[in-house]
């Protein structure tokens, strides 16, 4: 498969040496660890029998981030119900959505804004800040939205350079902040998007807390729901704590894959919120996708499963790049960030000649690959693809 390639095998050259060559696809995971992931849900983990067989009409879609399960049967079912009824706006759900959600963040239902998708949630978040003297803050690497929505509203962007190993320069962020003659609009992803890593909840705090004049900080926490990282809190708990100066976003695009049916939602005072609600589309969010988060946000079966089959995922991915030496950033979500082997642009091509579609370019970080963590059965083909693409160098 890899022979016909239409790239160098110089540039393969840059593969680990390590001899991984044979290696079996037991050995990508523990599977005493995946036999006790699959005791503690009631869902069926894909395992090793169910190694994907994608194709050129149906590759694997690593590349967005979306959540390779499928929703929650509940969820569909719930979807499926609303069409029949969907001639009609949702004036009657969408109450109920935001009921239950001001409950599952402990604030009052008007302290939540729902939106189609956090993408919605991120505009509208931007455009009630927009100033003559407004500035966005940003890390250099995350999330392209916050920086796409502020140049349309012209604001200035201040990009502040990553630590090592892109780990989010929170002081420097403050320092940004606080050196700016004008209004600040923080906008920072935790866990961050194109690397997967968290910041400790406590980094942060005291910012907040302080409540600097002339700041906001929106904070997209669209993959909280994936994190094991015991230093990692929402801050959710500040908004609840009524600190007026957070707005969290959030989605039921990933943990609760509803990607296509565009439903996230926003959490913050209720002046923030009225202020939002200026710049979205108000009571006409989808009909099927506010039925089937209603049904999603209550199974606590599914959730737990859509966790661990990424956990498993996770693993398989993690071997795989230990063992060719490739080094990678401590995941957090469901995607992993990690050196290429190759130049990126062949990586991707020699991926997709293989039917599986991974992640595209994220400046500065030259050569650095985003996958997203599919199905652990999708993870195993990876798996062996990466592997024959090292024994064929
Ligand atoms: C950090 C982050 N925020 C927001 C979004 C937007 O997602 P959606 O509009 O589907 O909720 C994404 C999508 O990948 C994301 O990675």
């Amino acid at each position: 498969m890899i022979s016909n390639l239409n790239v160098s095998r110089r540039k393969l050259i840059t593969f680990s040496s390590a001899a991984i060559a044979g290696l079996s696809i037991n050995q990508l995971l523990s599977k005493a660890h995946a036999i006790e992931i699959q005791n503690s849900v009631s869902f069926s983990i894909p395992m090793l029998e169910n190694v994907a067989t994608p194709n050129i009409n149906n590759p694997i879609r690593l590349n967005f981030n979306e959540n390779a399960l499928g929703m929650s049967p509940r969820a569909k079912q719930a979807a499926i119900d609303a069409v029949p009824k969907a001639n009609r706006y949702a004036k009657a759900e969408m109450p109920l959505l935001n009921k239950r959600l001001a409950k599952h963040h402990k604030v009052d239902d008007t302290q939540i804004l729902l939106t189609a998708g956090s993408s919605e949630g991120i505009r509208s978040a931007i455009a009630a800040f927009v100033k003559s003297d407004a500035q966005l803050v940003i890390p250099e690497l995350t999330y392209g939205d916050g920086e796409h929505f502020a140049k349309i509203f012209n604001l200035k962007i201040t990009k502040v350079p990553n630590l090592p190993d892109w780990q989010i320069d929170i002081k420097g962020i403050q320092k940004a902040a606080e050196n700016y003659n004008g209004f600040s609009i923080v906008y920072l992803v935790n866990p961050n998007n194109p690397t997967s890593t968290v910041f400790a909840t406590n980094e942060i705090e005291p910012w907040i807390k302080s409540k600097p004049k002339n700041t906001i900080f929106i904070i997209d926490e669209a993959y909280a729901e994936f994190v094991n990282d015991p230093d990692f809190k929402s801050v959710d708990e500040f908004i609840a704590k009524g600190y007026d100066n957070i707005i969290l976003l959030k989605t039921f695009s990933k943990i609760h894959a509803m990607a296509g049916l565009r439903v996230g939602y926003a959490v913050s005072s209720v002046e923030n919120i009225q202020n939002m609600a200026q710049y979205v589309a108000g009571e006409k969010l989808n009909y099927c996708g506010v039925c089937a988060a209603l049904a999603s946000i209550d199974d606590q079966p599914f959730l737990t499963y859509s966790k661990k089959a990424v956990d498993v995922s996770r693993q398989i991915m993690e071997k795989v790049l230990s063992n060719l030496g490739l080094h990678y950033l401590k995941s957090q979500t469901n995607f992993i960030f990690h050196q290429s082997p190759i130049n990126l642009k062949d990586y991707r091509e020699l991926m997709k000649q293989n039917f599986v579609l991974i992640g595209r370019d994220f400046a500065p970080a030259t050569n650095w690959c985003r996958i997203s963590l599919g199905t652990p059965g999708e993870m195993l083909y990876v798996a062996n693809i990466m592997y024959n693409l090292r024994k064929n160098q």
